[in-house]
């Protein structure tokens, strides 16, 4: 008999039918994974007095081997094998006999796979998880060392306000360390076994879902055989974490191709994270961070793809759902990678402080410290704001420094003037939260707390899932 369905049919598979709905070109990435499941199951059948000692003892065996010849690569697939559940099978059959047939007793594919792909789920997002501590780590490190560097806050890509460098670093590591906490919630909702299940209904044998779950080191076991085979929502919210992991990744690429670019010249790229031109000899380009711009639309394609998969899919398993594979190890894959390379580059990059400072050096981002300063005198804002805009169009039609027209202003004067520089102004920047030295230094003691609390939670599902891989 070719495939594991065959008795039902009075003629043999078409090729096209084969070629058409195998996935054991890519779901082979789930081999260890699939072991491991059947390992389990073949223990609670023990357990549950259908296969004896030996038969266990022969069966896991074979598993074993099975395990050895796909780690070593040696593994010979056969043209009717599938998927990755086939190929175990028909190998572990091959070897250990006729027990080879009990392999499956109380166990559908639907109910295999949902359980490889989550426990590969699992895995994926702790690797992602530690991905994201180092380029966070990177990037607090660097505004830690940054110490008073300054420079120009952008909104509209126009300079706004000075602010401190090390302030801007962790604008980004922030919106990582949520991506942590979003992955680290997720988690939870991957972590539920669903072998057990069957087909869709469960099984008349005497199994124990709870027992193989513990043994697989789930956190929980399905509640219901329908929903555990055909549930995809954890491929789904995985695939939205690693989409807007990409989204802060392209962001921050963005700004590492502005950045870099001779217009802004604040970072000096290391040439270990730089690209030439196969032309032109003198060209030294930002590809990381231009891919980790791009690689962000085929990291929401992904997500996208899957949700219109899933969108009008009856209860329970449907073969649309071996599409949940591609998107999901492509995903887990580049974000992995992209988040490694952009910790390498934040490592190596060199800040360079004079053109940053000179770029916040305008007086007139000063502006709206300068109408604070009214404001404090008792002027409505809104009179100040009009006060200092009047300013600031004078000394750009007039060419005269903006400072030298704040000293002459009688209710300005001196004290006001000095605001003009970047560093004065920061000073006084002392809000919860804001860019000025005081507030970084408190936020720096917060985000350090908070990095520590997330890592911690990572490391500690990490050490729960290592007990069982
Ligand atoms: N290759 C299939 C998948 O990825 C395995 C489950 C097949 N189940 C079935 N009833 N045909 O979804």
């Amino acid at each position: 008999m070719s495939t594991l369905w065959q008795g039902r049919m009075s003629q043999e598979p078409s090729e096209t039918l084969l070629e058409y709905t195998a996935s054991i070109d890519f779901d082979q990435e789930l081999a260890a994974l699939d072991v491991l499941g059947s390992q389990v199951h073949v223990r609670g059948l023990e357990r549950a007095g259908l296969l004896t000692r030996d038969e266990t003892q022969t069966l896991l065996q074979a598993l074993d081997q099975v395990a050895t010849e796909l780690a070593q690569g040696s593994f010979s697939f056969a043209p009717t094998d599938e998927d990755i559940h086939t190929a175990v099978e028909r190998r572990v059959t091959q070897l250990a006999g006729k027990v080879g047939e009990k392999l499956h007793t109380g166990r559908s594919r639907n109910d295999q796979v949902a359980t490889d792909l989550r426990l590969y789920t699992k895995r994926e997002l702790l690797e992602v998880g530690f991905g994201i501590v180092s380029l966070v780590e990177t990037l607090w490190a660097r505004a830690e060392q940054s110490q008073a560097a300054v420079m120009a806050g952008y909104t509209h890509l126009q300079r706004a306000q000075p602010v401190l460098l090390s302030h801007y670093l962790l604008a980004h590591a922030w919106a990582f360390l949520r991506d942590l906490d979003r992955l680290l919630s997720a988690l939870e909702r991957v972590d539920i076994s669903p072998l057990g299940a069957g087909a869709l209904g469960g099984t008349s044998l005497p199994l124990d879902p709870a027992w193989t779950a513990a043994e697989l080191g789930f956190g929980s076991v399905f509640e219901n055989s329908m929903d555990a085979v055909s549930d995809r929502d954890f491929v789904a919210e995985a695939l939205f974490v690693l989409a807007l992991v990409g989204v802060h990744l392209s962001r921050l690429g963005e700004e590492v191709v502005f950045f870099a670019s001779q217009e802004a010249g604040f970072f000096r790229l290391a040439d270990a994270d730089s690209t030439g031109s196969s032309m032109l000899p003198h060209k030294k380009n930002p590809d990381i961070a231009e891919l980790a711009r791009g690689k962000a639309g085929r990291l929401i394609g992904n997500l996208t793809g899957l949700l219109v998969a899933l969108k009008g899919l009856p209860l329970a398993y449907n073969r649309d759902l071996q599409e949940d594979k591609e998107p999901l190890f492509d995903s887990a894959r580049q974000v992995r990678l992209g988040l490694s390379a952009m910790a390498g580059l934040f490592e190596r990059v060199e800040f360079e402080h004079a053109k940053m400072s000179e770029a916040a050096a305008d007086a007139s981002l000063m502006a709206v410290d300068l109408a604070d300063y009214l404001v404090r005198k008792g002027v409505p804002f809104r009179q100040a704001h009009g006060r200092i805009a009047a300013l600031v169009a004078q000394s750009l039609e007039t060419g005269v420094d903006l400072k030298q027209l704040v000293r002459r202003e009688a209710d300005l004067g001196e004290q006001a003037a000095a605001l003009c520089e970047s560093a004065t102004a920061l000073e006084a920047r002392v809000s919860r939260g804001g860019a000025g030295p005081q507030a970084v230094a408190d936020q720096l003691g917060r985000f350090e707390k908070k990095l520590k609390d997330v890592k911690a939670a990572l490391v500690a599902a990490q050490q729960n899932f290592s007990r069982v891989v």
